[in-house]
């Protein structure tokens, strides 16, 4: 579980977070929905730490990691498994390598082991056959599973997962989603997504945070969204709904 309380950021004098409180539940797919530019990434980035915020606590299951310096975090970031917008792998490592990496950088396994555990990773996303591959010789949702096989290795309490749908088409998106929230449960993990996507929101979304201009604007869950008496969370669900009917328009 973590929890945030009344977190705030700003960068120079312009306030990016306003006072978010929520609790994000274990063995949850918990969501963070809202425009572009209403602070999604920035909240996700300050709860792991990329960005420091100046108010509020940030409760790692009642650790207050804010307020930890630097060497006092480290326990708590062994604990967290990310996937970065865009999937962020190293392109000259192959897909073993990279998931490998943080077995490397983290722990004294031995080269067996690692391996052992390096093909647990991939075989429970599902990823067969492409250990040797380079990540351009696999395809954009291939490259998904890695980020995610990659962020498992260590066996994360806390996984973070930052668009993770982007770039990928529909069916490919339900796929990944799926994978998200059977891992979730399967190892009882804290996860938030940052998603845009409301068929992720549909499938997937356990508890759901609203960001509007950087404030919490509504909590609930998949079956709560559609009847939500709340204007702009239903402008938002017309919109997307809208703009996913266009795309399929598109693609038949
Ligand atoms: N490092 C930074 N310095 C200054 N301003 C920033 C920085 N990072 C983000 N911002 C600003 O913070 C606001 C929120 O950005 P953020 O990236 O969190 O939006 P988002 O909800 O993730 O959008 P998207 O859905 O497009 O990914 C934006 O106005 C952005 O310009
Ligand atoms: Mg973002």
């Amino acid at each position: 579980m973590i929890e945030l309380r009344g977190v705030g950021k700003s960068f120079g004098d312009k306030r990016i977070l306003r006072n978010v409180s929520i609790v994000f539940e274990q063995g949850k797919t918990n969501l963070i929905i809202g425009q572009s530019g209403s602070g999604k990434t920035v909240l996700l980035k300050s709860i792991v730490g990329l960005h420091e915020v100046e108010e509020g606590e940030i409760l790692y299951d009642g650790r207050n990691f804010a307020g930890m310096n630097f060497w006092d975090r480290k326990e708590i970031r062994r604990e967290i498994g990310m996937v970065f917008q865009g999937g962020a792998l190293f392109d000259s490592a192959t897909v073993e390598e990279n998931v490998r990496y943080p077995l490397d950088m983290f722990t004294k396994m031995t080269k067996g082991e690692k391996q052992k555990r390096v093909d647990f990773c991939l075989n429970r996303v599902n990823l067969h056959d492409a250990n040797n591959l380079f990540p351009s010789e696999i395809s954009g949702g291939m490259q998904k599973r890695v980020a995610i096989a990659r962020a498992i290795s260590l066996n994360p309490r806390y996984l973070f997962c930052d668009e993770p749908n982007s770039g990928l088409d529909p069916q490919t998106s339900i796929v990944i989603d799926q994978l998200i929230s059977e891992i979730t449960k399967e190892f009882d993990i804290t996860t938030v997504v940052n998603t845009h996507d409301m068929n992720s929101v549909t499938e997937i979304g356990d508890k759901i945070l609203f960001l509007y201009q950087g404030e919490k604007c509504w909590v609930g869950s998949k079956n709560d969204i559609f009847n939500t008496q709340n204007q702009i969370v239903d402008n938002f669900v017309f919109a997307s709904k809208l703009m996913q009917r266009i795309k399929n328009k598109e693609n038949e």
